[in-house]
């Protein structure tokens, strides 16, 4: 194994968020590796959704700082975590609901162009030539994540699942090292979320490391390589999935009152 494969993609070392008096994050530290599935989970609150906020540059974090893909960061704009390879979904959809499935597609890829979206806009000859590039590649994606209804399709007209696919598209259409996924089966029926599943895990063996956060416990425990628990944000535990269920700590926290 060379000294990139083995070194880990995502390295948190000792992160603290604070709001106020409250410690959102206490002192986390773990660590992704190249082309897994990673698991968060923990309890609402726990911190889940501060951590995302912290790698993807939402956040300033109050001590501590992570290393991705080999350089450090601290307190860096969300533009250059996502051109550095941090892509993510959020809780709740955030979507342009009135521009259309590829349009919200095509934003993501921005991320990658020269131009931007300003050039975009002011569509001179070069940002054409890539519109036109962006326009193929975000029909590419489309068909990857499954959206079937036609790519003009307001994406507020999508089913609730096809939003979060279509969140998914464009999350990948910055062509993305880590993929952080907050609560994408939330709200999904079991056929959504089934494919889902399929999706992540085709994901994974595109070559692309996947971070997910999610309440269905059942869906952690068949994708996840290693998962990490959150409660009042300190890190309770960590490892394979079938160990960290059997935690008391974890079983007190978060899995013990919940028989899904
Ligand atoms: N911008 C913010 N301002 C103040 N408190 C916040 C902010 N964001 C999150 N928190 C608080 O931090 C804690 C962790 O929240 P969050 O990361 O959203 O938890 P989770 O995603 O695990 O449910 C909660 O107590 C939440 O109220
Ligand atoms: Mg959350």
């Amino acid at each position: 194994m060379n000294s990139i494969s083995a070194s880990p993609l995502l390295q948190f070392s000792s992160i603290s968020k604070q709001f106020g008096g409250l410690s959102a994050l206490s002192d986390v530290s773990l660590h992704i590796r190249r082309g897994e599935i990673y698991g968060l989970i923990g309890p609402n609150g726990a911190g889940k959704t501060t951590l995302f906020n912290v790698i993807t540059g939402l956040y300033q974090a109050s001590a501590g700082e992570f290393q991705f893909n080999g350089k450090n960061y601290q307190s860096c704009k969300p533009h250059v975590l996502a051109r550095a390879g941090i892509a993510r979904t959020f809780q709740n959809i955030r979507l342009f609901a009135n521009l259309s499935a590829l349009e919200n597609v095509m934003i993501g890829r921005h991320v990658r162009t020269k131009t931007g979206v300003i050039g975009a806009l002011l569509r001179n000859r070069a940002a054409r030539h890539e519109e036109r590039a962006i326009a193929e590649r975000a029909r590419e994606l489309l068909d990857y994540v499954g959206i079937t209804k036609p790519h003009q399709t307001l994406a507020r007209h999508l089913s609730y699942g096809e939003q979060r696919r279509l969140e998914i598209a464009r999350a990948l259409a910055t062509d993305p090292l880590l993929l952080a996924l907050d609560e994408p089966a939330a709200g999904m029926n079991a056929t959504e979320t089934e494919s889902l599943k399929t999706l992540l895990q085709t994901i994974r063996a595109s070559g692309i490391t996947v971070l997910l956060i999610e309440h269905d416990v059942k869906l952690i425990m068949v994708l996840c390589d290693r998962v990490a628990v959150l409660d009042y944000g300190k890190k309770i535990a960590e490892g394979i999935p079938d160990e960290v269920r059997r935690k008391p700590a974890v079983i007190a926290a978060y899995l013990g009152g919940s028989d899904d």
